[in-house]
């Protein structure tokens, strides 16, 4: 990665995982983070173990974001009215849990993975339109999964009331984050927008993310297969932030794109562009399903993108 001194960026979910080691490692080549997460109290725990093991000089601070509430969004980005930002990333995540609402009513694994970050990326638009007109490669990267191929945009059941089932709940928010960027770049490229959006996924890494499910369930037999198999089969968490780190900071890969291991089944490896499934390419559905969306965060592209207008 080449230096990063100078750029801001926010990343969602980094005191764990994927999205710690994307902070440290931005962090070490001179960004200045923010490290977005919902438990302060372990984000300075993880802000600690960054700074002891990278050094102090480095400026790095946590701020609370619970992506399941969106008043948690707004307050964040209420505090963030006025920074500069060159990079967003939309790392933050859960998988496969036992069917449950956010605070606004939204299906859970939807309401975090898709509906928190739209709305999170709507509110620092301004700040990134800002940035971006004054400086190049301005970035929001969203972190999706190759688990969007188990998915489909349920349009008429966004939520799972007639129908849940956890894999495909996660599914359909993972899909519904390639879909996210497929609408987002196509708006950003209409107002020839100085942002650009890309996906990424990690292939299959060793995080707390197989954990939670099964946690959730109190399923004890259920946690130590998926430790076992992260054992065995999963890549070090990061080489998991690889496609992110990549997606954020790469000169020259095309906007929109989406990044991936290039091993076996894109389970592991070096970053790569890759391909979505043909529904991560479906433009109408990515249309339909950012309408329905607008909808249920109350908020519109439109007046973001007016808002970063008269931002200074
Ligand atoms: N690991 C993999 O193999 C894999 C594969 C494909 C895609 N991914 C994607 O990679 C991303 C990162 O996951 P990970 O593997 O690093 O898992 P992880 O270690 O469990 O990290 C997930 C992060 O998301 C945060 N989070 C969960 N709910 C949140 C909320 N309501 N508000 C704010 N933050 C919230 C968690 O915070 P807490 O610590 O407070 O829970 C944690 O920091 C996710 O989007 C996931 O879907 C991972």
């Amino acid at each position: 990665m080449s230096d990063q001194s100078g750029k801001r960026t926010v990343v969602t979910g980094a005191n764990s995982g994927l999205g710690y080691v994307t902070a440290r490692e931005l962090a070490r080549h001179g960004a200045t983070v923010l490290m977005a997460v919902r438990d302060v109290q372990r984000g300075e725990k993880a802000r600690e173990d960054i700074l002891a093991e990278i050094g102090t000089a480095v400026e790095i601070s946590v701020v609370h974001l619970d992506l399941a509430d969106l008043a948690s969004v707004r307050a964040l980005v209420a505090q963030l009215e006025g920074t500069e930002l060159d990079v967003l990333i939309n790392n933050a995540g859960i998988m496969a849990i036992p069917r449950q609402l956010t605070v606004d009513g939204f299906e859970r694994q939807l309401g975090t993975n898709h509906l928190g970050h739209m709305a999170l990326t709507f509110g620092l638009l301004p700040n990134l339109l800002a940035t971006g007109r004054a400086r190049t490669n301005t970035r929001i990267v969203t972190v999706s999964s190759g688990a969007h191929r188990l998915g489909k945009i349920n349009l008429d059941d966004l939520m799972g009331v007639r129908s849940y089932s956890p894999w495909r709940a996660y599914g359909q928010s993972k899909l519904a984050n390639l879909l996210f960027t497929l609408e987002l770049q196509r708006r950003l490229d209409d107002m020839r927008a100085p942002v650009n959006a890309y996906s990424a996924h990690p292939g299959y890494a060793d995080t707390n993310l197989q954990a939670v499910g099964p946690a959730m369930r109190g399923d004890k037999r259920g946690q130590s297969m998926m430790a076992w198999a992260n054992d065995k089969l999963a890549q070090p968490a990061p080489m998991g932030a690889l496609p992110t780190l990549y997606a954020a900071t790469e000169p020259g890969v095309p906007a929109g794109s989406f990044v991936g291991p290039d091993g076996f089944l894109e389970q592991r490896g070096y970053p790569t562009v890759v391909s979505p499934n043909s529904a991560g390419r479906d433009a109408q559905m990515a249309r339909a399903l950012w309408t329905a969306s607008e909808s249920l965060i109350g908020m519109t592209f439109q007046k973001a993108v007016e808002a970063g207008t008269s931002a200074p």
